[in-house]
């Protein structure tokens, strides 16, 4: 629209006034809002931006390949990709409590995020993406504290000992207005209307020890379920949508033979605010496609179950 046109005008004269000719370091998750403040700093000031995107190994099917395919290739952004995976799932070997696994996958972040930015000692500034609600939160966060159930640790999360300065362009936005920016700026709507995924992602997916087998297991299976979703229309009508993994083995028949394999749960929720979320009604149609293909396509899963549990009282994560 115009007027998000001449949002962006400012915002980038903004941006150009405020670093002058500094460097900019960007902690890039493939989120949207991370992903909008790249694009628009990089709009702005080009290649003074450099964005370094850690990849903990825990993201989506293909999801790092796309970011730095868009970022990289189609933005001409500079890019770090920071593959951590191996480090991430050493650090998670033998850890099975949810808390435990997302300080240490929080901790982990923060420690490769500083071992990378300080390879680029000419940074002054620490660009993120904190959006309008972010600042009213943390504002709150005192009195807050004591609802908070599962500790939320999002990736570029800022890492303190850093002496750089905050370059934050999205404090005054609210989200619907982010995700309006982002198609302004060039940034494909599927990715920015993409439903909220953790910071700790699979690792919080995957119940109980997190290993490398099972990480390739759910992605696949995920992929399957949001493909479906997408196919019948329902991606939309979800707030969101994602498959669980359960480390538990049951008894399936292929064929003559008997497996004994692994069980994925579907879980979609619809919900104004993430705080109460219904099931979503998905059409058994839908339920039994999305079932047939992973079972069939994704080999070490014989069994699909949908959780039709609301929030309260169960939560919208499993763990
Ligand atoms: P729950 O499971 O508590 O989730 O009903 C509510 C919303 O918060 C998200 N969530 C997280 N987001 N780090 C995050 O960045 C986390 O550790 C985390 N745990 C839950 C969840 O996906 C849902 O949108």
């Amino acid at each position: 629209s115009w007027v998000m046109k001449d949002y962006i005008e400012t915002a980038v004269a903004r941006i150009r006034e405020q670093v002058g000719s500094d460097e900019v370091i960007l902690g890039l998750s493939g989120g949207v809002d991370s992903s909008v403040a790249a694009a628009l700093i990089h709009r702005a000031i080009g290649d003074q931006l450099t964005c370094v995107f850690v990849d903990h190994g825990l993201l989506r099917y293909k999801e790092a390949e796309q970011v730095m395919e868009m970022f990289a290739g189609n933005l001409g952004v500079k890019v770090i990709h920071v593959n951590a995976a191996e480090d991430f799932m050493k650090h998670l070997e033998g850890v099975s409590d949810p808390e435990q696994k997302r300080k240490i996958i929080g901790r982990e972040f923060v420690e490769v995020f500083q071992q990378e930015s300080a390879k680029l000692p000419s940074a002054k500034w620490l660009a993120q993406g904190t959006i309008y609600p972010d600042v009213i939160e943390s504002a709150g966060s005192k009195t807050k504290k004591a609802h908070t159930i599962k500790s939320h640790h999002n990736v570029g999360g800022l890492p303190d000992t850093l002496k750089l300065q905050l370059l934050e362009p999205l404090r005054e936005l609210f989200k619907d207005e982010v995700r309006e920016l982002g198609v302004a700026l060039g940034l494909p709507p599927h990715m920015v209307y993409r439903h909220p995924f953790p910071g700790p992602g699979l690792g919080v997916r995957i119940l109980g020890e997190v290993k490398s087998e099972f990480v390739g297991l759910l992605q696949r299976a995920d992929a399957i379920f949001i493909e479906e979703l997408r196919n019948f229309g329902w991606y939309d009508k979800t707030s969101q949508a994602f498959a669980v993994f359960l480390p538990v083995k049951s008894v399936g028949v292929m064929g003559d033979g008997r497996t004994y394999d692994y069980v994925v749960a579907l879980r979609a929720v619809v919900t104004s605010d993430f705080m109460t979320a219904h099931w979503a009604e998905l059409p058994y149609e839908l339920l039994g496609r999305v079932s047939n293909r992973i079972i069939n396509e994704v080999r070490g899963i014989n069994r699909v179950v949908y959780d039709v549990s609301g929030k309260p009282p169960a939560t919208i994560e499993w763990e």
